[in-house]
């Protein structure tokens, strides 16, 4: 059966970028693609690549884990589990490692701006991510990766990476393709519209919407979030881009097009529509965070990330052998 396959890094709370640029998606996806099985995981091992408090990372993987149910995933068609015990992740992202060139992961946009941002402190996992990024979905032959724009890069040198493996030592590897939403895959922050909504981890940032934090607090957001000084609502992502993403995030969880919204608010201001979208992203949190309650603190959730590690590492370790096979390591 074919695989579809993503992940989420569990630093600070999800957003409503990931919500809307992710989880939705695999959601919708999972409800159309009925004939492929479905992967998530919690990538707890790309979590370190910066410092982060042991504690706090523990709530923070629990609290993943749950969310990827809350947000209305088939449990009986998932495999879910954390990245840290499926340690074949950890093999193959050395052995990826082993076929990349420093002059690949230098490019990586992201990793170029976080080095920007954290001048000192950088470390040598966060340089070589995309090969265990890359693992992570060679791993299992998945054919298709659903992320948000920001990660198309490194779909790409996993795909580069893949190609070269398999023309290095014989066929081995399916190669991926990204699944990128046409609606949704970059939420902007709402103070910047210019720059992508993460997580700064600050709840205090008006700019970034957390999926956990309260109703009320979010409401604001929304309402306080930077627009133009014109009124009329419509679509223009250069010259409105506050505007404009607001109007992304309505149509993504009404599912109206971009003309609907517009027709919709004719005649009225931005105040009318911020106060409805307002309304309408705390519905949809606010259900997601009644079913993350309701799953928080049972035992269901254990047990379900217990099948997903056994799953996931019957189809590993199958490969890791393969692997080590192909590469001349070990003893056969
Ligand atoms: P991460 O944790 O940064 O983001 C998880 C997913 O959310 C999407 N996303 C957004 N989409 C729209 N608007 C935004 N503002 C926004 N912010 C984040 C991301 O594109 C992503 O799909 N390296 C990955 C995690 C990962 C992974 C994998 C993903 C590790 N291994 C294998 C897929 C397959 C990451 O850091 O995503």
């Amino acid at each position: 059966m074919n695989i579809v396959l993503s992940g989420i890094k569990p630093t600070g709370v999800p957003t409503l970028g990931n919500y809307l640029g992710a989880l939705k998606n695999f959601v919708k996806l999972q409800n159309e693609m009925t004939d492929y099985e479905f992967f998530m995981f919690v990538a707890d091992m790309h979590a370190i690549t910066i410092p982060e408090d042991p504690k706090t990372l523990r709530t923070n993987i629990k609290n993943l884990a749950a969310i990827y149910l809350a947000s209305g995933l088939d449990k009986d068609r998932l495999t879910l589990f954390l990245q840290s015990e499926v340690h074949e992740h950890l093999e193959l992202g050395y052995i990826m490692q082993s076929i990349t060139y420093m002059g690949e992961l230098e490019r990586m946009t992201q990793y170029k701006d976080k080095v920007a941002k954290q001048v000192t402190g950088v470390t040598s996992a966060l340089f070589t991510y995309p090969a265990l990024m890359a693992a992570d979905i060679l791993l299992y032959d998945a054919k298709y990766v659903p992320v948000g724009e920001d990660q198309k890069q490194h779909l790409e040198i996993t795909r580069d990476l893949g190609n070269r493996f398999n023309n290095r030592f014989g066929n081995t590897f399916q190669i991926p393709e990204a699944l990128v939403t046409k609606v949704g895959a970059k939420i902007m922050d709402l103070q910047d519209p210019t720059k992508k909504m993460s997580k700064s981890g600050d709840p205090l940032d008006k700019g970034c919407i957390y999926l956990l934090e309260p109703l009320n607090i979010i409401k604001k957001k929304i309402k306080s979030a930077v627009t133009d000084s014109e009124t009329r609502v419509y679509y223009d992502k250069e010259k409105k881009p506050g505007i404009s993403n607001l109007m992304t995030i309505y149509s993504v969880i009404t599912g109206l097009n971009y003309d609907e919204i517009e027709k919709k608010y004719e005649g009225k201001g931005y105040g009318d529509f911020k106060g409805d979208l307002a309304e309408i992203v705390a519905t949809e949190i606010g259900g997601l965070q009644e079913r993350f309650n309701a799953i928080i603190n049972s035992k269901e959730l254990d047990e379900i990330l217990d099948q997903g590690r056994e799953r996931a590492e019957i189809l590993a370790r199958k490969k890791m052998l393969k692997v080590y096979h192909k590469v001349g390591l070990g003893r056969f």
